[in-house]
C-alpha cells in the first residue's frame, strides 16, 4: 500500500514523533510504502514529497517542528470544499497513486479530513494542536509542551515581579480556548487566570489584583490570547486585541491582549504592571516526554488503522488508550474550558 502523510495548520511539538511512530509501524510492520508531502497541501498539489522509511525518521522523536514542513495552504483549489474542488482532490489522490492518507492537524485539518472521507477518500486523522481544543480526544500532542513552557515563564516572571512589587501579565496562545492558560496558570500558581470562555470585567480583575497586594503579594495574571473583557470596556478592548491580518484560514489573527490589559490594570488598580507575550516560544523546541509518547502512540495507531482498513477515523486519546473516533465526534465544535475547570483556577489565593 502507498500511504501519504500530510501536516496542515500551525506546527505542534510531537509532529515528528507522530510521523516516526506511523512510519516505523507502517513500513516495518505492515510493509507500506510511505511518503510525506512537503509544506502540507502545497506539496500534495505540487507533487513534492519525501520518501519516508526507517532512515528518514531516525532520531526524530525529540525534534520540535516538523521535518515535512506545515502550512495553512488550503486543500481545495479556490479555498472552498465545493463538489468540484473535492473531485479535484480525489483526482490528485489517484494521480499520486495513493491508497490512503494520514492527515496530521488540528480542528481545520480534521474538518477537511471528514469532508474527504465523506467524499469516499481513504483518510485517517491524527489530532495535533497546542490549543487542545479538539473534541474526540482527551489531549492533543503539543499541548503538554506548550503548558510546560508557559509554566516556566510564569516561574520566571514571578521572581522579577515580586522583586519590583509589580503585577505581571503573561499572554499565552490557545486561540478561542483557554486550555493553555488554565493548565499553565494552575501549574505556576498564577493568582488570576483569564480565558476566552469566561469574560471578566476590568473592575473585577483590578479588585483581585488589589486584594493580592493587600496580602503582601504581587499578582501574576495569565491571560489567554482569545480573552475579552466583559462590561463596558469590552468593545474597545475587543477591537484592539485583534491584530491586523488573518491566520491563513481567514480567521482574524489573535494576540496583543496582554498589552491592552496591563495598562488598564495599572490605571484601575494603581499597581505598576508589565505585559509579556509568550508567542511562538511556546510552540517551538523539543516536545516533552508526554507529548513524544502520545504522538508516537497516535502514529502507531494510525498505521494499524490503515492496515485494518478502518478509514474515516481519528486516532484520539481516551483515558490511557488510543482509540479510533469517527470524525463526526471530533469536529464541528470546539472543546472549550468547562465552568467547573475554570472555577478551580479562576483565582488562586497565592
Ligand atoms: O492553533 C495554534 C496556534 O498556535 C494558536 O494558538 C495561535 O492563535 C495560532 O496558532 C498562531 O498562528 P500563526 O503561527 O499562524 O501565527
Amino acid at each position: 500500500m502507498r500511504i501519504g502523510v500530510l501536516c496542515s495548520g500551525g506546527d505542534s511539538p510531537g509532529m515528528n514523533a507522530a510521523i516516526r511512530g506511523a512510519v516505523l509501524r507502517g513500513v516495518d510492520v505492515h510493509g507500506f510504502e510511505m511518503l510525506g508531502f512537503m509544506d502540507g497541501w502545497r506539496g500534495f498539489h505540487d507533487g513534492e514529497y519525501l520518501p519516508l522509511d526507517r532512515l528518514a525518521v531516525r532520531g526524530l522523536s525529540p525534534r520540535g517542528g516538523v521535518i515535512l514542513g506545515t502550512s495553512r495552504v488550503p486543500p481545495f483549489p479556490g479555498g472552498r470544499g465545493t463538489p468540484e474542488a473535492l473531485r479535484s482532490v480525489a483526482e490528485r489522490f489517484r494521480a499520486l497513486g495513493l491508497d490512503g492518507l494520514l492527515l496530521i492537524g488540528g480542528n481545520g485539518t480534521q474538518t477537511v479530513a471528514r469532508m474527504l472521507s465523506d467524499a469516499g477518500m481513504p483518510v485517517i486523522g491524527l489530532p495535533k494542536t497546542i490549543d487542545n481544543d479538539l473534541d474526540g480526544t482527551d489531549y492533543t500532542f503539543g499541548f503538554d509542551t506548550a503548558v510546560s513552557i508557559a509554566a516556566e515563564a510564569i516561574d520566571r516572571l514571578r521572581t522579577t515581579g515580586e522583586s519590583h512589587r509589580r503585577c505581571m501579565v503573561l499572554e499565552v496562545m490557545g486561540r478561542d480556548a483557554g486550555w493553555i492558560a488554565l493548565h499553565a496558570g494552575m501549574a505556576g500558581g498564577a493568582q488570576l487566570t483569564l480565558v476566552p470562555e469566561f469574560p471578566e470585567t476590568i473592575e473585577q480583575i483590578s479588585e483581585w489584583v488589589l486584594s493580592v497586594r493587600d496580602r503582601g503579594r504581587s499578582s501574576l495574571v495569565v491571560v489567554a490570547e482569545g480573552f475579552r473583557l466583559a462590561g463596558s470596556e469590552a468593545g474597545a478592548v475587543g477591537t484592539q486585541v485583534t491584530r491586523e491580518g488573518h491566520d491563513g484560514f481567514g480567521r482574524p489573527r489573535l494576540g496583543g491582549v496582554a498589552e491592552v490589559l496591563a495598562p488598564l490594570i495599572e490605571e484601575h488598580a494603581g499597581v505598576e504592571t508589565r505585559a509579556t507575550v509568550l508567542g511562538h516560544v511556546q510552540r517551538g523546541g523539543p516536545p516533552t516526554a508526554f507529548d513524544r509518547v502520545l504522538a508516537t502512540r497516535t502514529g502507531i495507531a494510525a498505521a494499524d488503522a490503515v492496515a485494518r482498513g478502518q478509514w474515516g477515523m481519528m486516532a484520539g486519546l481516551r483515558g490511557d488508550r488510543i482509540e479510533l473516533v469517527p470524525f463526526v465526534e471530533a469536529v464541528g465544535r470546539l472543546k472549550t474550558v468547562p465552568a467547573a475547570r475554570y472555577a478551580e483556577a479562576r483565582r488562586n489565593f497565592g
